[in-house]
């Protein structure tokens, strides 16, 4: 066998382990937003919204309207996950949300339903110019 048919076929070898690998990762990604997805609907759209834009039937009887959260990115330049993460559990204050010593969701939800959620908030932050999904 000529060497560059050799070199094709490694090529076309390795960019079909990448493709599968790659497509992988983004189906495992994707059943974890639809999960953050699922308890963001069960105990946040009352006050965010369905959308997430604040706008859920509680949200006008609160003393503080919540924030539009399609826009963390564009109100941060990057999507701070960490720091979304430590807001819904609690750890970092969030008044509406409970205290640091008596946090709300931090005691319902478990740190992996913290992480889907940070990925299902990530996944419809409206930033323009549009950035490739992670
Ligand atoms: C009782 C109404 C209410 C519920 C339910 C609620 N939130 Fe909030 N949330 C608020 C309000 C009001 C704010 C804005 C004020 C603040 O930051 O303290 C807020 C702030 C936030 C922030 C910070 C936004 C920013 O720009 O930094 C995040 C993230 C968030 N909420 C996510 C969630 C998630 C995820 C859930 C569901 C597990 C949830 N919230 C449930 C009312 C609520």
């Amino acid at each position: 066998m000529k060497p560059i048919v050799k070199f094709l076929i490694i090529c076309t070898a390795l960019s079909s382990v990448f493709y599968t690998a790659q497509a992988y990762q983004g189906s495992q990604n994707k059943e974890l937003i639809i999960r953050g997805e699922k308890l963001y609907m069960s105990y946040c759209a009352s006050c965010h919204g369905v959308g997430g834009a604040g706008d859920g039937p509680v949200a006008s009887s609160l003393k503080q309207r919540p924030n539009d959260l399609r826009r963390i990115q564009t109100r941060h330049g990057v999507f701070p996950a960490e720091e979304v993460g430590r807001k819904i559990s609690g750890a970092l204050s969030a008044p509406v949300h409970g205290r640091k010593d008596m946090p709300v969701w931090g005691l319902v939800l478990s740190s992996s339903d913290i992480n889907h959620l940070v990925r299902y908030l990530r996944s419809i932050q409206r930033v323009y110019p549009p950035q490739p999904a992670e």
